[in-house]
Parts: C-alpha cells; structure tokens; sequence
C-alpha cells in the first residue's frame, strides 16, 4: 500500500497544475509576457476604448483630461480602482501595470 501513496513531490505537481488549470480558466487572465499593448486590449479596451477614446470609462487618448495626470495616477487608479472603475490588481502585476501605462503614454505621444 506504502508504494501506491504518491511522493510529496508528485503531490506538490498535482496541486501546482491544479492551480494553474484554475487560473487558466479566469477569463481575464494576461500572460505574464504580455506587452502594455496586448493588455491594454485584453482588459482596458472594452471600457476606454481600443483607440483611448473611451467609452464606459472616459477617454484616456491625447487631449484627454487623464493625459495631463501623472503616471502615478494611472498606477494608482488601475491597482486600487477608481470610482466606477474596478480594481486590477488581482490581474496586472506591477510589471504589465507599468507596460500598460508606458503604451498608453505611447499613444498619446503619437496621436498628438
Ligand atoms: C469595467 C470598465 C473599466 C475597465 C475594464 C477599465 N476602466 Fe479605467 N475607468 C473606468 C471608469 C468608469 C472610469 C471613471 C471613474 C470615475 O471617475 O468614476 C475609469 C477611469 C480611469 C482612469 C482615470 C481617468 C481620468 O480621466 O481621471 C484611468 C487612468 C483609467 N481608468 C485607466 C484604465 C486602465 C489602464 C485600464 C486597464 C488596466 C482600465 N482603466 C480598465 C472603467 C474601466
């Protein structure tokens, strides 16, 4: 019977795939790879629009009122949430926060 007992190794597998299975699963999940463009469009996008021109949430492109803020306000506002916007920071790490604002930065430099 002993030998059928999975090893704490194997037992330790099975709960890492588990895990990673679950968290697969969360729709809004980004890679951890993911450029500030592709999670801009993956999280952002269906409520500021996939052009920053808003839409549930107000337009973050250049000219906006946020293209004036501070990027410390934007990591403020994505981690801790804002008004009707929802925290993300069980979704970006600090990271893919930066990459995030670095792009929209991008854009409104761009679009100018
Ligand atoms: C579910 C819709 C929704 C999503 C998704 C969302 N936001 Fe928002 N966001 C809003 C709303 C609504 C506001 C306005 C909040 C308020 O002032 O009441 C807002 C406000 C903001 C502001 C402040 C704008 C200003 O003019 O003061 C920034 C910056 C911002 N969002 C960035 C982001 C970024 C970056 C993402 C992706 C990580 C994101 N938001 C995802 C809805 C959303």
């Amino acid at each position: 019977m002993a030998a059928m007992r999975a090893s704490p190794g194997v037992r330790h597998l099975v709960v890492a795939v588990a895990v990673s299975i679950a968290i697969a699963g969360c729709i809004d999940e980004v890679p951890p790879d993911a450029s500030g463009e592709q999670a801009y469009a993956q999280v952002c996008a269906r409520c500021h629009g996939a052009d920053l021109g808003g839409g549930i949430g107000p337009a973050l492109g250049a000219g906006s009122r946020a293209a004036a803020r501070p990027d410390s306000y934007y990591q403020v506002a994505i981690t801790r949430g804002i008004g009707r916007m929802p925290s993300f920071r069980s979704t970006l790490d600090e990271e893919q926060v930066a990459r995030v604002i670095e792009y929209i930065r991008a854009r409104q430099a761009s679009s100018q």
